[in-house]
């Protein structure tokens, strides 16, 4: 059931797959990760026991950090080239980015943090609102916003790029890197290779499997390198089609 506003656009979570651009559009893709995360966020409420929760806030703060990579790498750039009004300092992708930056550093904080403390709690609900609220505004502003000037194919494009993107993205928080390309995607590639031999060590089981665990967790960081690559080339147009407006239909479910 469709929901228009006064402004004409409809807010994403008001859509049918159909409208949105079909399943593997960025639309469909963000809806069902923001979805994801938010039963992630349900289950560390309705869990009592601290051991259990901070093995969620681990899972939920890696998927998060991914999905947000991805959009800070291939979605707000592809946002800011479909709506050239809106410019390098369009204000709702600085606004997101914004909240992406104070998500990674709490999430930062929470890593060293004990899961049974009373801060421990505090902050992450904190972490919960801001993640909620980021969600609303991609699914009710930025991705009604960018249907409007984008074919259903190109969102599909844009789709394939941010899950690309996200599969290619580090795993931990990293607050000091740039939200915005060149910076976070120069930094991003190294990264994700970093990460990912972390987590092989820290969740190294049995003696003996160590050098085969780091070699996979290697391998899968160069993967997710390559993986990067060719999402952002394909955000810098060389895999995208044609810019907004050259299409010239508006709105919901076109081809
Ligand atoms: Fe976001
Ligand atoms: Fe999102």
């Amino acid at each position: 059931m469709t929901n228009p506003r006064r402004d004409g656009l409809t807010s994403v979570a008001d859509q049918s797959e159909d409208q949105r651009g079909g399943p593997g559009s960025i639309l469909s893709r963000q809806s069902a990760d923001h979805r994801d995360l938010d039963e992630l966020m349900h289950a560390y409420e309705r869990e009592p026991d601290a051991g259990a929760r901070g093995r969620i806030v681990a899972e939920l703060s890696e998927r998060a950090l991914r999905h947000a990579f991805a959009e800070e790498t291939v979605l707000f750039p592809a946002y800011r080239r479909f709506l050239p009004a809106a410019g390098q300092d369009d204000e709702l992708t600085r606004h997101i980015e914004g909240d992406h930056q104070q998500v990674n550093e709490m999430l930062k904080d929470l890593q060293r943090a004990d899961p049974g403390s009373a801060d421990y709690d505090a902050e992450v609900r904190r972490a919960f609102a801001v993640i909620r609220h980021d969600a609303h505004d991609e699914e009710d502003d930025l991705l009604p916003r960018l249907q409007q000037v984008a074919s259903a194919r190109q969102l599909r494009a844009i789709g394939a790029a941010w899950e690309a993107a996200r599969l290619g993205s580090p795993t931990r928080p990293h607050p000091k890197v740039s939200r915005r390309p060149p910076g976070n995607v120069v930094a991003g590639a190294g990264l994700a290779l970093s990460d990912r031999v972390k987590d092989v060590v820290d969740s190294l089981a049995p003696v003996g499997s160590t050098r085969r665990a780091v070699c996979g967790g290697a391998l899968a960081g160069l993967v997710g390198a390559a993986a990067l690559t060719v999402a952002v080339r394909a955000v810098a147009g060389r895999g995208l089609p044609a810019r907004a407006g050259l299409g010239g239909a508006r709105g919901p479910a076109r081809r």
